[in-house]
């Protein structure tokens, strides 16, 4: 039977868990590829894999802000649904608020991600595109940007614990909220 409580549709379910899979993986592959020795840290004849890794997760957060685009397109044209007046109103703002600092943060942490990768003396690609460089190495700049783009993936993971943790505590009082953001129709 067709379930007729206010759902979002397809297209913002299927976007909201590929990039939320995607942002786990980033951040632990982010935290995982920083720790990995430098060339230079390495004896003699060892090759490093380090860059391998940076330009995985280069290509993948500039394939998370492409997907948020579209989202933020997907979301300014296409309904979503109001919350259940079950919910109180302080929790139905905050949960606003956060749902739009998420939609600010994946796109920002990309944008300085790819502003310090720009503003180091290695090349930015995505999945083997080399990406024109729009301004010469700067270390003052990379480091400035590196602090910004460490300190916004800190303060996602901060973020994303409080929004599962209500997710959590609203699906197991039987608010029907999971439901809203599953395939299940
Ligand atoms: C296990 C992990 C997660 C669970 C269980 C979960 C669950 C949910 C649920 C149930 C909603 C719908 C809330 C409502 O009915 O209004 C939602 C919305 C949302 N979630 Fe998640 N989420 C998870 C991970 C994430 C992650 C990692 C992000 C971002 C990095 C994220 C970003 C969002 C955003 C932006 C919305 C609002 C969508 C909109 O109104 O356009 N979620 N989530
Ligand atoms: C959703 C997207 C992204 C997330 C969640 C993310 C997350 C992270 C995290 C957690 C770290 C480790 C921070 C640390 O402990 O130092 C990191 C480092 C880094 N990220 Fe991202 N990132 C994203 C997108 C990007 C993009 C698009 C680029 C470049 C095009 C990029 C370039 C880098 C670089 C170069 C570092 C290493 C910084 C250093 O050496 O200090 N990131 N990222």
């Amino acid at each position: 039977m067709e379930n007729s409580s206010p759902r979002y549709d397809r297209v913002q379910v299927t976007l909201h868990w590929l990039i939320a899979a995607i942002v786990f993986f980033m951040i632990g592959l982010g935290l995982y590829m920083v720790e990995l020795p430098k060339k230079w840290e390495l004896p003699p004849g060892e090759e490093s894999v380090r860059a391998f890794y940076f330009l995985l997760h280069k290509s993948m957060g500039i394939t998370v802000a492409m997907l948020m685009i579209l989202r933020v397109v997907w979301r300014l044209t296409h309904k979503v649904p109001p919350m259940p007046d079950t919910i109180p109103k302080w929790q139905q703002r905050a949960a606003t608020t956060v749902h739009a600092v998420f939609y600010i943060m994946l796109l920002a942490i990309p944008l300085t991600g790819y502003l310090q990768s720009m503003y180091s003396k290695f090349h930015t690609k995505f999945w083997g595109i080399t990406l024109p460089r729009m301004a010469e190495a700067d270390k003052l700049a990379r480091e400035q940007f590196s602090e910004i783009h460490q300190f916004l993936a800190y303060l996602l993971v901060v973020l994303i614990v409080l929004h599962v943790a209500a997710a959590i505590k609203h699906h197991l009082s039987g608010s029907g909220i999971f439901d809203r953001m599953s395939f299940k129709r």
